[in-house]
């Protein structure tokens, strides 16, 4: 096809999506598939960074595919596969690892927290190279763009800088993408620490509305959320992350504005805010859990999307690796 290509992934760890994951990336993913040449994949390479349960892994690497297709994306709009079927990425990231400087690799702030945390003896060197694998996903693809949350912003500004690297040591091979950040969602705070963004590694659950939660547990969240001490609905990302954070989910997931919402709430306290978004993320949750749980209940279907996406991946991943090798001289 001649339409402009995009390619995101999404780790298979820590079982379930949450919220700021898809408001943030799967969203734009599903709306995506009908304007792009869309290349999706579930990054089981990228999560064995940290320790995994090779049985718990393969379950969430298939429990990953299952809400992704209940999210919405749709095998016969787009190219749905898993990472490790695709023997070139790891190719294509040696390669990579060797044009990515040291002090470059460095600087990339998700390994310096990621690392500050775990300490330097359980940080692995896969968790150092780890942008750099992200480098190779992309420009296997040759995407031009990729839609991501704000979080990935530095690693996309790399994944530039590597490929014209590439280009100017090697001569033209790889699209130099860009990052496609969604303005009003490209950061989903924790519920409990409105400065931090929700992640599948917070320290505490509570802050983070998973999207297989039962209804129960994700308003428990909802209400339990931290916000300031006034009692005015407004949008403040200054003032009032909390609310701010609460007013993005809610509009986001509705389509009712933030300025129509600061009007139907005014004069009404926090508490009345928080029981209605329950209802709505409860609402939105409901279909969902359904949809996955029925791909996981129909592995058959669930293997033969996975296979066609390896089969439609691995075409184009081969003659990119096919070209990139030869420039280098292999
Ligand atoms: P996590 O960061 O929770 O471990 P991933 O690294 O698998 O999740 O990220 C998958 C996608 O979700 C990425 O595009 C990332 O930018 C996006 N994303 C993750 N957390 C958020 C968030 N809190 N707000 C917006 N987007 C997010
Ligand atoms: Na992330």
């Amino acid at each position: 096809t001649d339409r402009p290509r995009v390619l995101s992934g999404i780790q298979p760890t820590a079982g379930s999506f949450h919220l700021g994951n898809y408001l943030g990336a799967v969203r734009q993913w599903v709306d995506l598939q009908e304007t792009h040449d869309a290349f999706y994949a579930v990054v089981d390479l990228h999560a064995i960074t940290i320790p995994q349960d090779p049985k718990e892994l393969r379950a969430s690497t298939r429990l990953a595919a299952a809400q992704l297709l209940a999210a919405g994306l749709d095998p016969e709009r787009c190219t749905l596969f898993v990472q490790s079927h695709i023997p070139e990425h790891a190719q294509l990231a040696w390669v990579m690892n060797c044009l990515t400087g040291f002090g470059e690799a460095s600087r990339m702030t998700q390994f310096k927290d990621k690392s500050a945390r775990q300490g330097a003896e359980a940080t692995t060197v896969g968790l150092f190279t780890y942008p750099v694998l992200q480098v190779a996903d992309i420009l296997l693809y040759q995407a031009d763009s990729v839609p991501v949350g704000e979080d990935q912003r530095q690693h996309i500004e790399l994944t530039r800088d590597v490929a014209e690297r590439f280009n100017s040591r090697y001569g033209h091979t790889f699209t130099v993408p860009s990052a496609h950040i969604l303005k009003e969602t490209a950061k989903i705070y924790d519920l409990q620490d409105p400065t931090a963004k929700m992640s599948k590694s917070a320290a505490s659950p509570k802050g983070v509305v998973s999207l297989l939660d039962e209804p129960k547990v994700s308003a428990k969240k909802i209400k339990s959320a931290v916000t300031d001490t006034g009692t005015e609905i407004r949008y403040d990302e200054k003032e009032k992350p909390g609310i701010s954070n609460l007013l993005v989910i809610y509009s986001t997931l509705t389509g009712t504005g933030v300025p129509e919402l600061e009007q139907q709430y005014a004069g009404k306290g926090y508490g009345a805010l928080k029981t209605d978004l329950a209802e709505v993320v409860a609402a939105w949750v409901a279909p969902f859990r359904e949809r996955t749980q029925e791909y996981l209940e129909d592995p058959e279907t669930l293997d033969s999307v996975l296979a066609r996406g390896a089969e439609k991946a691995r075409k184009v991943a081969a003659e990119t690796l096919a070209a990139a090798y030869d420039k280098v001289g292999f």
